[in-house]
Protein backbone atom coordinates (compact mmCIF):
# COMPACT_ATOMS: atom_id res chain seq x y z
CA UNK A 1 0.00 0.00 0.00
CA UNK A 2 0.85 3.18 -0.68
CA UNK A 3 0.51 6.77 0.83
CA UNK A 4 -1.18 9.19 -1.79
CA UNK A 5 0.30 12.70 -2.10
CA UNK A 6 -1.72 14.47 -4.22
CA UNK A 7 -5.04 16.14 -3.46
CA UNK A 8 -5.28 18.47 -6.26
CA UNK A 9 -8.57 19.96 -6.78
CA UNK A 10 -9.78 17.11 -3.69
CA UNK A 11 -11.95 18.73 -1.03
CA UNK A 12 -13.34 16.82 2.11
CA UNK A 13 -16.70 18.43 0.63
CA UNK A 14 -16.21 16.43 -2.71
CA UNK A 15 -14.99 13.13 -0.55
CA UNK A 16 -18.12 13.16 1.82
CA UNK A 17 -20.60 13.74 -1.45
CA UNK A 18 -19.21 10.77 -2.80
CA UNK A 19 -19.35 8.38 0.27
CA UNK A 20 -22.85 8.99 0.68
CA UNK A 21 -23.78 8.44 -2.93
CA UNK A 22 -21.36 5.26 -3.02
CA UNK A 23 -22.12 2.23 -4.78
CA UNK A 24 -18.79 0.54 -5.14
CA UNK A 25 -19.58 -2.49 -2.25
CA UNK A 26 -22.47 -4.22 -1.45
CA UNK A 27 -22.81 -2.21 2.05
CA UNK A 28 -24.36 0.62 -0.13
CA UNK A 29 -28.00 -1.82 -0.02
CA UNK A 30 -28.29 -2.10 3.93
CA UNK A 31 -27.07 1.05 5.10
CA UNK A 32 -29.54 4.03 6.40
CA UNK A 33 -26.56 6.74 6.09
CA UNK A 34 -22.70 6.30 4.87
CA UNK A 35 -20.73 8.22 7.43
CA UNK A 36 -18.06 10.32 6.01
CA UNK A 37 -16.56 11.38 9.37
CA UNK A 38 -16.37 14.66 11.22
CA UNK A 39 -14.69 16.78 13.56
CA UNK A 40 -11.81 19.40 13.73
CA UNK A 41 -8.47 19.03 12.10
CA UNK A 42 -6.70 22.51 13.30
CA UNK A 43 -4.28 20.05 15.88
CA UNK A 44 -4.43 17.64 12.93
CA UNK A 45 -5.24 14.38 15.31
CA UNK A 46 -6.90 12.09 13.40
CA UNK A 47 -9.04 8.93 14.70
CA UNK A 48 -10.03 5.64 12.53
CA UNK A 49 -12.08 3.12 13.67
CA UNK A 50 -13.50 0.23 11.72
CA UNK A 51 -16.80 0.55 10.99
CA UNK A 52 -20.48 2.25 11.47
CA UNK A 53 -22.45 0.75 13.85
CA UNK A 54 -26.15 1.04 14.32
CA UNK A 55 -26.55 4.42 15.60
CA UNK A 56 -23.86 5.54 13.37
CA UNK A 57 -25.88 4.29 10.63
CA UNK A 58 -29.01 5.75 11.73
CA UNK A 59 -27.66 9.54 12.31
CA UNK A 60 -24.99 9.83 9.64
CA UNK A 61 -22.08 10.37 12.33
CA UNK A 62 -19.28 8.48 13.97
CA UNK A 63 -18.95 6.98 16.99
CA UNK A 64 -22.26 8.57 18.70
CA UNK A 65 -23.38 5.19 20.31
CA UNK A 66 -21.79 3.51 23.45
CA UNK A 67 -18.77 3.42 22.43
CA UNK A 68 -18.83 6.76 21.07
CA UNK A 69 -19.80 8.14 24.72
CA UNK A 70 -16.77 6.58 25.90
CA UNK A 71 -14.52 7.57 23.08
CA UNK A 72 -16.05 10.98 24.27
CA UNK A 73 -14.41 9.91 27.76
CA UNK A 74 -11.31 9.32 27.00
CA UNK A 75 -10.98 12.30 25.03
CA UNK A 76 -12.18 14.52 27.91
CA UNK A 77 -9.28 12.76 30.17
CA UNK A 78 -6.88 14.39 28.20
CA UNK A 79 -8.71 17.78 27.98
CA UNK A 80 -10.13 17.09 24.20
CA UNK A 81 -13.34 17.01 23.37
CA UNK A 82 -14.78 15.94 19.63
CA UNK A 83 -14.09 19.48 18.39
CA UNK A 84 -9.92 19.06 18.79
CA UNK A 85 -9.80 16.01 16.49
CA UNK A 86 -11.64 14.41 13.28
CA UNK A 87 -12.97 10.91 13.88
CA UNK A 88 -13.57 9.01 11.09
CA UNK A 89 -13.45 5.00 10.39
CA UNK A 90 -11.98 2.86 7.25
CA UNK A 91 -15.01 1.44 6.12
CA UNK A 92 -18.04 4.23 5.60
CA UNK A 93 -21.01 2.46 5.92
CA UNK A 94 -22.33 -0.54 8.25
CA UNK A 95 -21.63 -4.04 8.05
CA UNK A 96 -25.47 -5.72 8.95
CA UNK A 97 -25.42 -6.76 12.20
CA UNK A 98 -22.02 -5.16 12.98
CA UNK A 99 -20.29 -8.33 11.67
CA UNK A 100 -16.16 -7.56 10.64
CA UNK A 101 -15.49 -5.57 7.72
CA UNK A 102 -14.19 -7.80 4.61
CA UNK A 103 -11.13 -7.52 3.17
CA UNK A 104 -13.26 -6.55 0.10
CA UNK A 105 -15.17 -4.03 1.65
CA UNK A 106 -12.00 -2.58 3.57
CA UNK A 107 -10.01 -2.47 -0.17
CA UNK A 108 -12.82 -0.76 -2.25
CA UNK A 109 -13.47 1.40 0.59
CA UNK A 110 -10.26 2.81 2.21
CA UNK A 111 -9.02 4.84 -0.97
CA UNK A 112 -11.76 7.67 0.45
CA UNK A 113 -9.50 7.30 4.08
CA UNK A 114 -6.77 7.53 1.91
CA UNK A 115 -7.74 10.88 0.27
CA UNK A 116 -8.98 12.13 3.63
CA UNK A 117 -5.80 11.64 5.10
CA UNK A 118 -3.80 13.29 2.03
CA UNK A 119 -6.03 16.65 2.31
CA UNK A 120 -6.17 16.82 6.13
CA UNK A 121 -2.14 15.62 6.33
CA UNK A 122 -2.41 14.70 9.98
CA UNK A 123 0.27 14.73 12.49
CA UNK A 124 -1.41 11.76 14.80
CA UNK A 125 -3.27 9.00 13.70
CA UNK A 126 -4.94 7.04 16.34
CA UNK A 127 -6.23 3.71 15.03
CA UNK A 128 -8.81 2.07 17.16
CA UNK A 129 -8.88 -1.43 16.93
CA UNK A 130 -7.17 -4.11 14.63
CA UNK A 131 -8.33 -3.82 11.24
CA UNK A 132 -7.99 0.56 11.26
CA UNK A 133 -4.45 -0.41 13.07
CA UNK A 134 -3.26 -2.87 10.40
CA UNK A 135 -4.31 -0.44 7.68
CA UNK A 136 -2.69 2.50 9.04
CA UNK A 137 0.16 0.39 10.19
CA UNK A 138 0.68 -1.18 6.28
CA UNK A 139 0.08 2.37 4.55
CA UNK A 140 3.23 4.09 6.33
CA UNK A 141 5.13 1.30 5.78
CA UNK A 142 5.15 -0.50 9.54
CA UNK A 143 4.53 -4.36 9.90
CA UNK A 144 1.06 -5.12 11.94
CA UNK A 145 1.22 -7.24 15.35
CA UNK A 146 -0.62 -8.50 17.27
CA UNK A 147 -3.43 -5.48 18.65
CA UNK A 148 -2.25 -6.46 22.38
CA UNK A 149 1.59 -5.55 21.47
CA UNK A 150 1.47 -2.99 19.29
CA UNK A 151 -1.40 -0.53 21.12
CA UNK A 152 -0.07 2.23 23.46
CA UNK A 153 3.26 2.18 21.17
CA UNK A 154 4.32 5.08 18.68
CA UNK A 155 5.05 4.21 15.53
CA UNK A 156 7.36 7.47 14.31
CA UNK A 157 7.20 7.71 10.22
CA UNK A 158 6.49 10.57 8.55
CA UNK A 159 3.76 11.00 10.57
CA UNK A 160 2.91 9.51 14.46
CA UNK A 161 0.75 6.11 14.69
CA UNK A 162 -0.39 5.35 17.64
CA UNK A 163 -2.95 2.03 17.64
CA UNK A 164 -5.11 1.57 20.81
CA UNK A 165 -7.77 -1.06 21.37
CA UNK A 166 -11.42 -0.05 19.93
CA UNK A 167 -13.32 1.32 22.35
CA UNK A 168 -16.10 -0.92 21.84
CA UNK A 169 -13.64 -3.79 22.65
CA UNK A 170 -13.27 -2.26 26.60
CA UNK A 171 -16.54 -2.07 27.22
CA UNK A 172 -16.99 -5.86 27.00
CA UNK A 173 -13.43 -6.48 28.64
CA UNK A 174 -13.13 -4.10 31.25
CA UNK A 175 -9.45 -4.70 31.52
CA UNK A 176 -8.85 -3.08 28.46
CA UNK A 177 -10.62 0.22 29.52
CA UNK A 178 -7.03 1.13 31.69
CA UNK A 179 -5.38 0.07 28.30
CA UNK A 180 -6.99 2.77 26.99
CA UNK A 181 -6.42 5.53 29.45
CA UNK A 182 -3.01 5.03 29.44
CA UNK A 183 -3.22 5.09 25.67
CA UNK A 184 -4.76 8.31 25.66
CA UNK A 185 -2.05 9.64 28.15
CA UNK A 186 0.71 8.63 25.45
CA UNK A 187 -1.43 10.75 23.08
CA UNK A 188 -1.11 13.49 25.85
CA UNK A 189 2.35 13.36 25.59
CA UNK A 190 2.74 13.85 21.57
CA UNK A 191 0.48 16.96 21.61
N1 LIG B 1 -17.41 1.69 16.00
C1 LIG B 1 -16.63 2.10 14.98
O1 LIG B 1 -15.64 1.47 14.66
N2 LIG B 1 -16.95 3.21 14.36
C2 LIG B 1 -18.01 3.95 14.66
O2 LIG B 1 -18.23 4.98 14.02
C3 LIG B 1 -18.82 3.52 15.73
C4 LIG B 1 -18.51 2.38 16.39
FE1 LIG C 1 -18.95 2.78 -0.79
FE2 LIG C 1 -17.48 2.35 1.36
FE3 LIG C 1 -20.11 2.43 1.58
FE4 LIG C 1 -18.95 0.38 0.35
S1 LIG C 1 -18.72 0.91 2.52
S2 LIG C 1 -20.73 1.49 -0.38
S3 LIG C 1 -17.19 1.36 -0.65
S4 LIG C 1 -18.78 4.13 1.00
Amino acid sequence: MQTTLYNFGDSLEKIEKEIKECKKCPLYKTRKNAVPGEGGFQRRIMFVGEAPGRREDELGRPFVGAAGKFLDELLASIGLSRKDVYITNIVKCRPPGNRDPTDEEIKLCSPYLDRQIAIMKPRIICPLGRFSAKYILEKFGFEMGKISKIQGKVFEGNILILPMYHPAAALYHQNLKSELYKSFEVLKSLL
